[in-house]
């Protein structure tokens, strides 16, 4: 698959469980994803994300930040990893690394990540937490091009959830990850047609700029992976 010159290399960066990684192989094996996943690097050895790549077949490699004395060098080496492939997308899925500027701007327009809330609410950490005591009636997850801005880069992709009645942390976050595993197999499709760009700030899908109603995802009863 690797020789066919149409098959988006895709470099998938993780660190703790790799069910965003996993739905991205899924799709891959149902063959309705025409890209090859070069390499997984993941920031901890022990992370369970790098299990599934090598039960996928997929190679690894484990680049601790703890072996580099700041965020510039072993950013550096992350790009040297990822810069064997031949201009791969570079999916961040579980990630938990700030990137220096330098990083993010070598690959700007193909560096995404998945964040679980509705961007631009709630950057940062304990989305689910923060959610549920705010009261919010939807919560969710975005698709976004990565900028120097921490979970600030123009989204290409949301997907809507409902919070409800009884919802704990925990519940939240599991609805939130149904939703990303839809939502994330689904943009990279997008870029393996070369069907999203990023001009400016803007996010072009098939050539026209997205605009807010359009990336906004909702389960329907049609959608694969809804239960109903
Ligand atoms: C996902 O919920 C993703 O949105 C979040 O980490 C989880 C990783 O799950 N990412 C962030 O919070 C980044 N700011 P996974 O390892 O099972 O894919």
């Amino acid at each position: 698959m690797s020789e066919d010159s149409s098959v988006l290399p895709l470099v998938v960066l993780i660190s703790g469980n790799g069910s965003n990684l996993q739905a991205i192989i899924d799709e891959i094996q149902r063959a309705a994803l025409s890209v090859k996943i070069e390499l997984v690097i993941s920031n901890r050895a022990d992370a369970y994300g790098l299990k599934r790549a090598r039960q996928a077949n997929i190679d690894t490699a484990v680049l601790d930040h703890r072996d580099y004395p700041d965020r510039k060098k072993f950013d550096r080496a992350l790009a040297e990893l990822i810069d064997q492939f031949d201009r791969p997308l570079v999916v961040m899925a579980g990630f938990m690394r700030i990137l220096s500027d330098e990083f993010v701007n070598r690959y700007h327009g193909r560096l995404i990540n998945i964040h679980p809330s509705l961007l631009p609410k709630y950057r940062g950490l304990n989305t689910h937490q923060r959610v549920l005591a705010a009261g919010d009636k939807h919560h969710g997850a975005s698709v976004h091009f990565v900028t120097p801005d921490l979970d600030a880069g123009p989204v290409i992709l949301q997907g809507r959830v409902d919070v409800l009645a009884g919802d704990t942390e925990d519940s939240l976050r599991r609805r939130v990850h149904e939703m990303e595993h839809l939502i994330y197999p689904r943009v990279v499709r997008w870029f393996a047609n070369h069907q999203v760009q990023l001009e400016g700030d803007s996010v072009l899908i098939a050539g026209l700029p997205i605009t807010e109603d359009k990336r906004i995802f909702e389960l329907t009863p049609n959608e694969p992976g809804n239960a109903g």
